[in-house]
Order: C-alpha cells, then structure tokens, then sequence
C-alpha cells in the first residue's frame, strides 16, 4: 500500500469529516450511557504538520490552517461545531506539547469521549500502527488488522451503541466503494441502531451520484419497515465534475442523531465559504441517499 495519510493531514477533506466527528460524538455523549466509538481505518493518530510529509502538498495549508486564520480574522465563523472543532485541536495540541500537530480522528474522539465511552481503533499498516498506539496509550484498544474484516468481532458492543467511523484511503476506489458498502450493510444488520459516518471522496460528481444511487436501492430497512435514516453531505472545492483529482469529500450518516441535520445546514456553508474562497465548488445536505 503506497497510501500515507501524512501527506493529506489538515486538509479541506479532514476538517469536513473531523467537525462533523465530533458533531456526532458531541451528540452521542448528551446521553449518560456509554457507547462504542469503532474507527475502521485510523491512521497514526497525530501527524506533524511540519515533517516533509506534510509539506510535500501542504494541503493543510487549505484546510486547518484557513480555517484557523478565517477565525482570528475580521468575519470568523460563527457556528459552534466549528469553534468545537477548532478548541479541541488547540486543547490537543498543547496537552502534548506539538504546536505544529494535527489530530486525527482517533486522537479527537478520544478527546470527546468519557470514562464510560470505550474506544476501538484499527491500523492496517504497521509504521502506522505502531504510531497510533504510542500516540494513544492505554485509553484505548489499538489493533492492526483489516479493519472492514474486524467490524464482525466488535458488533454488536455490550453498550448496544456505538459510533462506527469507516475512512479507508480508496486507494483502490472500486474495491473500496464496494467494501464500504458490504461494511455497512454488515454493522446495521448487528446494531440496527449504530451510527455510521463512511467518508468518501468526490472526484467526479457523476460517479459519486451512481454510487449513491446504487446503495439507495440496497438501503437496510429500520426496525417497522422504514428505511434507516441517513444524512448525506458534501463539501467541494473544485466543480464537482472536474477531472482534476479530488474535487471534494463526502459524508454519508446513517441514523444521525437529532439535530444532527440542521446543526450541519448552518456549519457546512459557513466552513465552505471559508475553505473555498474564489467559490468553485459548493455544498449540500440531504436528508435521502438518492440523488433528486
Ligand atoms: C484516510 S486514512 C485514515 C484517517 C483517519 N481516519 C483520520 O481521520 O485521521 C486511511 C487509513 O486506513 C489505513 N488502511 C488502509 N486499508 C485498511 C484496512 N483494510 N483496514 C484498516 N486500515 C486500513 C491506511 O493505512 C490509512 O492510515
């Protein structure tokens, strides 16, 4: 595998999944019982925004670091979820002493977790793994392994909920599309009730389209027969049909939480016209997987 998420850390992408992450687990938490927080694909948990990695495309350059000046700036953001966001980097950033890191989601959902919350995190690549276990210590289970193949062992958990993060780098994009897709199907026929947030990329509009179309006709059914509730939501910074690479990320939810949807209707345009500033690209949240 070539895929070193290093090289993308902070970028527009990360910032949309990781506010939206700790949205959901701000959500999550306003209930005393404990939940599962399961990442999938975890990363090495912190990255230094200042090694050759990173500065290679300095990405975060148009993702963290124009957020966190728009803030300081003149007309900063006004939405919660994003000064949430932008206080829990800064929190972790100075408790380890790492004023150029950049926290991934392991490391922000441990930030929002309680004691009686239980953290699951996966690695398939060792270098990376071991990374994320010294970055995270004891408070959490780290394991390196195929995390779509580990989902099985861990739902349904003894909570009887959980938040189940899916982020694979679609290195492969067919063969990850499809997985994700088997993925999901697999943990809401475990816990019907898990909330699910899958990240993927928009390189072209077109084909993200088929794809959620494609799912909408295999969509589980809830308890009473009604479709699952889900959310879908994109950011995109380049026209959504460029041929150029990644143009934007894309969210999709399944049963998010209440409120969820219209929190994002007010941070989403607010982080959009932050992170894409000569307005090429856009933004949606619906409520259906089918595109109109
Ligand atoms: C997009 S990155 C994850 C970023 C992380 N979720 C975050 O938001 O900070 C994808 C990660 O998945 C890892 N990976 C790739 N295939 C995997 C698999 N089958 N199971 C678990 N991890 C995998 C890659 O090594 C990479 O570190």
């Amino acid at each position: 595998m070539k895929y070193r998420h290093a090289f993308h850390a902070g970028n527009f992408a990360d910032v949309h999944k990781h506010v939206a992450l700790l949205a959901l687990l701000r959500a999550l938490t306003r209930k005393d019982t404990g939940f599962l927080l399961l990442d999938t694909h975890a990363g090495r948990g912190l990255y230094d925004l200042g090694d050759a990695d990173a500065r290679k495309g300095n990405e975060a350059a148009g993702g963290i670091a124009r957020l966190e000046a728009a803030q300081s700036g003149a007309t900063p953001p006004v939405a919660a979820e994003l000064a949430d966001y932008l206080a829990s980097v800064q929190q972790i950033r100075s408790e380890r002493r790492e004023r150029r890191s950049y926290p991934g989601s392991p490391l922000l959902g441990l930030h929002a977790l309680r004691a009686q919350d239980r953290a699951v995190f996966i690695e398939t690549q060792p270098s990376e793994h071991a990374a994320l276990r010294a970055a995270v210590g004891k408070r959490a289970t780290v394991e390196c392994a195929d995390g779509f193949l580990r989902l099985e062992n861990w739902l349904p958990p003894r909570e009887r909920r959980a938040l189940v993060l899916i982020d694979p780098p679609y290195e492969t994009t067919a063969a990850d599309f499809r997985a994700v897709e088997r993925a999901l199907i697999e943990t809401l026929r475990r816990l019907a009730n898990a909330v699910i947030m899958i990240w993927y990329p928009i390189k072209h509009g077109r084909d993200t389209d088929q794809w959620l179309n494609r799912l909408a006709l295999r969509w589980p059914k809830a308890a009473g027969g009604a479709a699952t509730p889900c959310l879908v939501n994109e950011l995109w910074i380049h026209p959504r049909d460029n041929r150029a690479g990644l143009n934007g990320s894309g969210l999709l939810i399944a049963n998010p939480p209440y409120l969820i949807a219209e929190q994002m209707r007010a941070w989403l345009p607010q982080l959009h016209r932050v992170l894409d500033p000569t307005h090429a690209g856009g933004w949606l949240v619906r409520e259906s997987l089918a595109v109109p």
